[in-house]
């Protein structure tokens, strides 16, 4: 469920018409719900009611400083993979206890910045991280809380690029050799193992695979039990799916998510931490845009938008499907017609759906992306210098903008010539 609904026969967002949005801070925009998020959080936390817990959102889904300020402020701690967002965090008054560090390549530096700023754990992927790890908190005459990311070679069942538990890819360490990684870590000077971590992958539609991955990792803990370690928490990652296709089956929700968890880990005794970052954002964002042109092609009708492939990459990077409706509601029965929605990028892959039915659409119309808030800002980027898009925050009857458009000037100067020239 979400908050964007006609009221009226205009697409609203909570109680603020998308069209006065518009109207205020021109096309294109992302625009966030702060119900929306908020219910999605508050999901996951009742999910793991009863169960010592922590909800740790994953803030690359959507990382604007108030929608991670109002993560803090509902009580979540954050999931974050760069000292940019590491910092982000703290800026926008997360503590750094419930700070987790996900991530294969941390650098010396940012392991320093975290330790020196606060953190709840390091998720460490590699034996050489750990190593690193180690050294830099003895140098600062720390010691650094980790988990180890296993790789529990389980199929997500996802998309080849969002997958992330399989041997093949770059992630955690193989499942089997846990105990002798483990027991390096034990023995090194600036770490306290404090937990295991996995991670499977993103957008997943079946419970199974956590299942199957979360069933390894109880065995593990008491393997690592046995060998002497304190296996106080343990970290599940994130990766519950969304459902982008209103006309498909939904994928399971939170809180049959959250009796997977119970069921294979809610014996042990442990502190749970969950990184959901795509169902607590993906569904509370849309995309605003507006069409410049219809054009008819040969065998076609081309709906040509103001919003394009570098503000929304996920239909041309993973062929992701995106609902697409119009800011007015059509009339009831009105007929779709089948229409390409394109960006003005200049080149092909730069279409966000082909021949999808469309009610009839004119120049100037406003159309929204659904499903667009995690993912989205995130990965947008300036190509064919295309000036990043606006974000803007709902609560109710109010809207702010909680990262403004840059003007051309910004842009155009942030370039530099060198001094030869
Ligand atoms: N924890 C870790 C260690 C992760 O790598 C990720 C996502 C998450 C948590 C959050 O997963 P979520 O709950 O959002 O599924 N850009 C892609 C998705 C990449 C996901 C990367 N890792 C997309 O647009 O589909």
């Amino acid at each position: 469920m979400d908050h964007f609904q006609y009221h009226q026969g205009q697409l609203q967002a909570e109680e603020v018409p998308i069209a006065e949005i518009a109207a205020a801070v021109g096309t294109p925009f992302y625009v966030y719900s702060t119900a929306t998020l908020t219910r999605h959080y508050r999901l996951f936390d009742e999910a793991l009611a009863g169960m010592d817990h922590l909800v740790c959102y994953a803030m690359k889904a959507c990382g604007n400083l108030a929608v991670v300020a109002l993560m803090a402020r509902l009580g979540a701690g954050v999931d974050v993979v760069s000292m940019g967002e590491y910092l982000k965090a703290r800026a926008a008054g997360m503590p750094g206890e419930r700070i987790v560090f996900s991530g294969v390549g941390k650098t010396r530096e940012e392991m320093r910045v975290a330790l020196e700023g606060g953190i709840r754990q390091f998720n460490v992927e590699s034996e050489p991280e750990m190593r690193a790890l180690s050294e830099v908190a003895s140098a600062m005459g720390r010691v650094a809380p980790i988990t180890i990311r296993v790789n529990p070679d389980v199929d997500a069942r996802t998309h080849e690029k969002i997958a992330t538990g399989k041997k093949e890819n770059k992630f955690g360490i193989p499942i089997g050799r846990a105990r002798e990684v483990y027991a390096e870590a034990a023995a090194l000077p600036g770490l306290e193992v404090v937990g295991i971590d996995v991670h499977i992958g993103s957008q997943l539609t079946e419970l199974a695979p956590f299942g199957a991955a979360y069933a390894k990792v109880a065995e593990l803990t008491g393997l690592l039990r046995a060998d002497g370690h304190d296996i106080r928490r343990l970290d599940l990652g994130g990766g519950l799916g969304i459902p982008y296709e209103r006309s498909n089956s939904a994928p399971p929700q939170p809180v049959e998510y959250g009796e997977v968890i119970r069921r294979s880990v809610g014996h042990l005794g442990c502190e749970i931490e969950i990184e959901p970052g795509r169902l607590i954002a993906g569904n509370a964002g849309l995309l605003v845009s507006r069409v410049i042109y219809v054009k008819e092609g040969e065998d076609r009708r081309f709906l040509i938008l103001d919003a394009a492939m570098n503000d929304l990459i996920r239909p041309a990077m993973y062929a992701a499907h995106h609902d697409v409706v119009p800011v007015i509601e059509p009339a009831a029965g009105v007929e779709q017609l089948p229409a390409d929605l394109v960006g003005p990028v200049c080149e092909t892959g730069d279409t966000f759906a082909r021949q999808r039915p469309m009610p009839p659409l004119a120049e100037g119309d406003l159309v929204a992306f659904r499903s667009a808030g995690a993912y989205g800002a995130v990965m947008a980027s300036e190509y064919n210098a295309r000036p990043l898009i606006p974000e803007v925050l709902v609560d109710g009857h109010q809207f702010a903008v909680i990262r403004a458009r840059p003007s051309y000037d910004e842009m155009v100067n942030r370039d530099t010539l060198p001094p030869w020239m």
